[in-house]
């Protein structure tokens, strides 16, 4: 991008900014790197507008690292309820903790400025540390998010996504020689450094990410207001319906136990929420595990049952199911306990909940669930 065409989009940024609760009115302002790295958590592959709610009931309760270091993982896991991907709520409690310590050992500091250490921490990857670095520091470090994958994509016309290691074929043409030996990863970060290497890096970051969000639309772009039309070879070729090209729906495989726990008393065991899959609905309790027969209690199944309870263990056979791209293919077992039902308690992510036999095929909405039942009753 020309150094006219970046500072058309900071003007278009200037004055198309939202107001948002992580943004400061001063766009030229540092920021928070707390506010910066919760948010833009938050905001992987969650909308912006679901996103607000929940980032200032976060702030209200953890307004900085130190409060949230000292909280537990079931609240912390409240706070998160319905953003869904439960291991980003564990891993910020995880890196809250160890930022605390360091603040305590090295005196009042902030969050670790340099992308090495911020990459070191759970659940910070090259995209957040990015955030972090440019939009809280400052400093001309690239970041590459979705928004940022379509608008290079529709600029250059690039017809591949940034995910695979291969080499990107050299017949493309128009390419130099020297991009058509990297990794599409590579050349999709190459464009993201370009604009990153300047003073501007922050306003330009979060430019393109408001630019593709409200203009650069994956679906019926507004071109028509974009400051980078002139030079949008998508767009000047009427082409911005084809790119990016759409990604290739990956079946994913994935093979686990459901567990059919019952009570002396005739009750099933139900679980809502932390489960890989049919987060916030009731379904059985399950987990991955090998393909083939389970022998005796699974130690996974100490999650949610005491060992000692268990009277019984009976593999009841297998079932298949499909959950968007997920293949899925499980083992039942029927687990009877030796005890009553206890009360329904909260556990990490998940709630559990003991339901009448006879009215479990009427509690559970899934037909995952139900499949598992129907091997056992
Ligand atoms: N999407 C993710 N982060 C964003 C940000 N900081 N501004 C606009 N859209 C975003």
């Amino acid at each position: 991008m020309t150094p006219d065409s970046l500072k058309r989009l900071r003007d278009w940024f200037r004055a198309n900014a939202a107001e948002l609760p992580w943004r400061l009115a001063n766009l030229d302002a540092l920021r928070d790197p707390y506010v910066v790295w919760i948010s833009e958590t938050m905001l992987q592959q969650t909308q912006v507008s679901t996103v607000k709610d929940y980032f200032i009931r976060w702030m209200r309760r953890f307004p900085d690292v130190e409060t949230l270091a000292k909280a537990d993982e079931a609240e912390v896991f409240k706070f998160w309820q319905g953003l869904g991907y439960y291991s980003r709520a564990r891993n910020i409690l995880k890196t809250a903790k160890i930022v605390a310590t360091l603040r305590q050992a090295q005196g009042p500091s902030k969050m670790p400025e340099t992308r090495k250490e911020l990459e070191a921490l759970p659940g910070i990857g090259a995209y957040t540390a990015g955030a972090i670095l440019s939009l809280a520091y400052h400093k001309r470090e690239a970041i590459l998010d979705g928004n940022l994958v379509r608008i290079f994509s529709r600029l250059y016309k690039l017809d591949f996504l940034p995910t695979s290691r291969n080499r990107v074929r050299d017949d493309r043409s128009g390419m130099t020689e020297k991009k058509a030996t990297q990794s599409s990863s590579e050349i999709y970060w190459g464009y993201a450094r370009e604009i990153a290497d300047s003073p501007k890096a922050y306003i330009h970051n979060e430019a393109l990410m408001e630019l593709g969000r409200t203009v650069c639309k994956t679906k019926s772009p507004l071109c028509e207001a974009c400051p980078l039309h002139n030079e949008c070879c998508a767009f000047i070729d009427g082409q911005t319906a084809e790119f990016p090209p759409v990604k290739k729906r990956l079946e994913k495989n994935w093979h686990g136990t459901v567990l059919v726990v019952e009570s002396k008393d005739g009750k099933i065991l139900a679980v809502n929420g932390g489960q890989k899959f049919l987060d916030g609905q009731l379904s059985l309790p399950h987990f991955e595990s090998m393909r083939g027969a389970t022998v005796g209690f699974p130690a996974k199944a100490e999650d949610y049952i005491n060992a000692d309870d268990v009277e019984t263990v009976e593999q009841r056979g297998t079932f298949r199911h499909s959950i968007t791209v997920h293949k899925i293919e499980c083992n039942v077992l029927h687990v009877q306990l030796s005890i009553n039902a206890k009360n329904s308690r909260t556990s990490g992510a998940y709630t559990t909940k003991w339901i009448e036999k006879a009215k479990a095929f009427e509690t559970f909405a899934n037909s995952f669930s139900l499949k598992a039942l129907k091997k056992v009753f």
